[in-house]
């Protein structure tokens, strides 16, 4: 160090400086969603290890290059040549080894948290999910009830159980830090714990089609009573009419997904007006939107395309894969939509 021992003393003091008030901008400016699962403790313990010392090195980086830039710069009646440096065996050796020491901690306490992350709880409770172009769909096994938005009570260990009919789907709910891909043909898994109630959105985080940016989906956190009168009102609905058990079959097919509620044109026709309505097909035809109309193109979509629509979008698959009166409840829910 010998001459320059002063300098070294200023930066260190400046790198100091600098890594706290980047430590200070990373942490308190940068938006991290609220923290609502027993996951989330520790990725964001480490996650904010990770800024801590991206603070640090970024700071011990750019200090000492600004300092070199400005303090030592050629003065304007200097046209020596600078100083020969041979290297320094000592120096380089920190610098590899130190780094590699940090990573290789770093990757030991990342395995720990997924580990606590993934590890089974006593007393889970299972909730499938199903995602498709472009929705979410919960089914409850204890209980068989089906929903589209997910209601959990605070406190209880969740074990998702999830798959795709169609392509590749990502199961991400930023306030309890978990991401998951779907996978079709294949069940994968997330595990979370609510730690708080309240209403945290579902997004889809991997590119899955048009309507990806919407699809959309709520996870409920109640008080344990409070899930429980759900599950009774679910369970008890009888009394419900059947244009609104059409609408919940509708979102939990995914119907709603290629046909829209408004008008606006999605993959397929809108539902808005169409009951009653002419309706012009691909081959110049027109046909009234009636009940036989709306039951054939549900279970057998290629028969009549509508014009400007292409054919064989829609899966030829509903006849099997729907009950009669599921398919009644479809038709009475489109004949309320005026
Ligand atoms: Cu599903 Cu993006």
């Amino acid at each position: 160090m010998g001459k320059y021992g002063r300098h070294f003393g200023i930066v260190a003091v400046l790198v100091i400086i600098g890594a706290v008030i980047m430590n200070f901008l990373l942490k308190d400016i940068l938006y991290k969603p609220a923290q609502a699962s027993a996951q989330a403790v520790g990725v964001d313990r480490l996650f904010n290890l990770h800024l801590t010392l991206v603070a640090f090195f970024f700071s011990l980086i750019v200090v000492f290059m600004l300092y070199s830039v400005f303090v030592f710069r050629a003065r304007d009646d200097d046209d020596s040549d600078g100083d020969f440096i041979h290297g320094h065996s000592a120096l380089e050796i920190t610098w590899t080894v130190v780094p590699l020491v940090i990573v290789i901690w770093l990757g030991f306490m990342g395995m720990g948290v997924l580990n606590d992350m993934t590890a089974a709880q006593p007393d889970e409770m299972v909730v499938d999910v199903v995602g498709r172009q472009w929705s979410w769909a919960f089914e409850y096994p204890d209980t068989g009830i089906q929903s589209t938005e997910m209601v959990v009570p605070k406190d209880k260990p969740i074990l998702l159980k999830m798959t795709s009919p169609d392509v590749i789907h990502s199961f991400y709910v930023p306030e309890f830090r978990i991401k998951q891909d779907l996978v079709p043909g294949h069940v994968t898994e997330v595990r979370f714990t609510a730690t708080a109630t309240g209403v945290f959105p579902v997004r889809c985080a991997e590119l899955c089609g048009t309507s990806h940016a919407y699809m959309l989906a709520d996870i409920r956190v109640v008080e344990p009573s409070e899930y429980d009168a759900w599950v009774a009102e679910k369970l008890g609905g009888g009394g419900e009419d059947l244009a609104a058990k059409g609408a919940e079959i509708a979102q939990l097919q995914g119907c709603t997904g290629c046909h829209s509620l408004d008008g606006s044109r999605l993959v397929g026709p809108s539902w808005k007006g169409l009951f009653g309505h002419e309706v012009e097909l691909e081959d110049g035809s027109t046909v009234t939107a009636d009940e036989e109309y709306l039951r054939s193109s549900i279970v057998d979509p290629n028969a009549q395309i509508v014009a400007t629509y292409p054919p064989s979008v829609m899966p030829a698959t509903y006849g099997d894969t729907l009950s009669a009166d599921d398919i009644e409840a479809l038709i009475a829910y489109i004949k309320s939509l005026e």
